[in-house]
């Protein structure tokens, strides 16, 4: 199985050999990863920025961009995921092949990060937010991302304060707080992505 909306399907052909998979799998993915890397580089300021602390934070970041895009994946209503072929499958089904807490905290985050009721500008800043504040671990040039994350974070702020009323204060709190969960979330898919490439 390959119980990951970026593929196709979650059944996978036993006798396919698993290099093919995987490149059947990179087929689906890949055009999603060049758009995140096409953002990057609108974000204003974002290739002023050392290339190697572009490929850095690009490299951290881009499941955490992939998951604010595709949230809208997961159908919390219904309790369905949408896979990148168009085709929906029951969080049961899911979990019958073995999905797991993973699933459950990513239909999670998907359900609150609707909730908040972001607009598609608010949803590009808040992006663009998420991809700077990526782990800095290797990054070279600190000043220089956490000033664009501080120009990023405070034109995001203003943008909620204008258009969620009296909200607007939890409403950007609530989005600085989703930061560490998605952190996390790809702290976990990692360890998926890991034990998938040992074990296919
Ligand atoms: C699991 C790859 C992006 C959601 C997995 C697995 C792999 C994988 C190899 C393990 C599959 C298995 O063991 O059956 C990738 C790659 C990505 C990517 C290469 C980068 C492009 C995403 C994104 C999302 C996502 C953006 C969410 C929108 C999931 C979920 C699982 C999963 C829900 C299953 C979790 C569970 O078992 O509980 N992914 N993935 N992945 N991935 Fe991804």
């Amino acid at each position: 199985h390959l119980i990951c909306p970026m593929s196709t399907s979650p059944y996978v052909d036993p006798n396919k050999p698993s290099q093919e998979i995987w490149e059947e799998f990179s087929m689906g993915f890949t055009p999603a990863v060049r758009e995140v890397v096409d953002f990057a580089k609108s974000i204003p300021g974002f290739r002023d920025l050392p290339e190697h602390d572009q490929v850095g934070l690009l490299k951290a970041g881009t499941f955490e961009v992939l998951m604010v895009r595709f949230a809208s994946l997961f159908n919390v209503v219904e309790r369905t995921v949408t896979f990148l072929s168009g085709k929906r499958y029951s969080l049961d089904t899911l979990r019958l092949l073995g999905a797991g807490e993973l699933l459950h905290s990513m239909c999670e985050f998907s359900e609150k990060l609707a909730a908040l009721g972001l607009d598609s500008d608010e949803m590009s800043l808040f992006t663009a937010v998420v991809l700077v504040s990526a782990d800095r671990s290797g990054i070279q040039d600190l000043n220089s991302v956490e000033a664009l994350q501080d120009n990023l974070i405070r034109s995001l702020r203003n943008l909620v304060m204008q258009n969620h009323g009296e909200d607007s204060a939890t409403t950007f709190t609530k989005l600085l707080l989703k930061l560490p969960e998605l952190r996390s979330l790809n702290n976990m898919h990692s360890e998926e992505l890991l034990s998938f490439k040992v074990h296919p």
